[in-house]
């Protein structure tokens, strides 16, 4: 089974450049999150703060009970070992080919015997569709297939946590789908705690149990898909929708000039070049039939059942659609008054999380949140300081 992980108010700078601050967050253990954000948030600073290549310098990340950021080197090199993670640019070595840059962390880091490497590599191709390709070199093959065998690579070692950043970067709409596919079938054979990084809105529409957006050096919610895909934070809505409209510009924020401009612009008849979005969520990927079935699904329900009092009546209502059916969340959905104008009141941990920068949207109320032989990451780059 996959391990919980936890941020607790991290803040990451380089330099005096802040990258974001107090982010606070739990990735339920087995369930598939996804976090979004614009291009430059950070997102991959992130991915790589919870694996320990990046230090944030306040904060905690409880991996397992274990804080990593005030553990023992000794500690880290043994949670690190948890960890499958898949760049977002594959990250293969150009001179070897597929088989070998699978094997690697196998060969690197296990005194397994090679008719055992090679019975694990050749399983773990299978499952990315790459057999009969083992021999090509990553500069002889496609985007999509270096990403398949990047996930390959990061499945060597059973990871009890799965990092997956931009696994759609560089691929066509029908393969990143496949991807999203790929993923799934990978949570339901093992179980394991997977953030996907994307500002792919398909991704964010039909892969996660859990969302998060980073924006503006915060984190801007995090909680089950529903409290973010029926949002009517703004800068969530225009994210999932891709419109101009609202507060995220070309660098990151816009100034009320320009809002006003663009506003007066799409008045007047300009497409803002977003795409409609319909009221109902769309389902969510299941994993293929013939895979077991999602540990993590199960463990969820009984988790967002006991959020829901604290959760925007638009999500409860989508949720409860999915848990009980339509009658239930159409008389919930009744009882809960103005769902426009939702009173959030966070629970124990922050599983909603508000505005950043005290700007809480109308409506909603919140409260701030309580030998290196073994090691699979170590052909990754180095750790900042420790
Ligand atoms: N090692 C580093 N040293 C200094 N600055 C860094 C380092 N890594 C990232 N940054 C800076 O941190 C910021 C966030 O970068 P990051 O790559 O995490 O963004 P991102 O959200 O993943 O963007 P994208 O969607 O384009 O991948 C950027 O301004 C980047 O220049
Ligand atoms: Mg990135």
């Amino acid at each position: 089974m996959g391990v919980e992980v936890t941020t607790k108010n991290l803040t990451k700078s380089f330099g005096s450049q802040n990258i974001w601050s107090d982010v606070s967050l739990t990735l339920p253990a087995g369930e598939v999150s996804v976090l979004l954000g614009p291009s430059g948030t950070g997102k991959s600073v992130f991915l790589k703060s919870l694996i320990g290549l990046l230090r944030p310098e306040e904060g905690q990340i409880i991996i397992d009970g274990t804080d990593i950021l005030t553990c023992s080197s000794s500690e880290l090199y043994e949670i690190r070992k948890m960890f499958g993670v898949l760049f977002q640019d594959g990250a293969l070595f150009g001179s070897m080919n597929l088989y070998d840059n699978t094997a690697f962390p196998l060969r690197e880091h296990t005194k397994k015997k090679e008719s055992e490497i090679r019975q694990i590599t050749m399983e773990k191709l299978e499952m990315v569709g790459l057999v009969g390709a083992e021999d090509k070199l990553p500069g002889e093959i496609s985007g999509g297939m270096r990403k398949r065998a990047g996930l390959a690579r990061a499945l060597v070692l059973d990871p009890k946590i799965m990092l997956v950043d931009e696994p759609d970067s560089g691929l066509d709409p029908v393969r990143t789908t496949y991807t999203s596919q790929l993923l799934m079938d990978i949570n339901a054979q093992i179980d394991c705690t997977t953030l996907i990084v994307t500002h792919n809105i398909n991704i964010a529409r039909t892969v996660p149990d859990n969302m998060g957006m980073l924006f503006l050096k915060h984190l801007v919610m995090f909680g089950p898909r529903e409290v973010l895909l029926t949002s009517e934070e703004p800068v969530v809505k225009q994210f999932l929708t891709g419109s101009m409209i609202g507060p995220i510009g070309m660098s990151e924020e816009k100034d009320q000039a320009q809002m006003a401009a663009e506003a007066e612009r799409v008045a007047g008849g300009h497409s803002d070049g977003g795409v409609d979005v319909p009221d109902e969520i769309a389902p969510q990927m299941q994993p293929t039939p013939g895979m077991p079935v999602r540990q993590g699904v199960a463990r969820r329900k009984a988790r967002v059942r006991e959020m829901l009092p604290s959760l925007p009546a638009k999500a409860q209502t989508a949720i409860l659609r999915d848990l009980e059916g339509e009658p239930a969340a159409d008389a919930a959905y009744a009882a809960a008054g103005s769902p426009e104008a939702p009173t959030v009141v966070l629970g124990q941990g922050a599983e909603y999380q508000g505005q950043a920068q005290g700007e809480v949207p109308a409506g909603y109320e919140v409260r701030q949140p309580l030998s290196q032989d073994d090691n699979p990451t170590d052909h990754l780059p180095k750790v900042e300081d420790r």
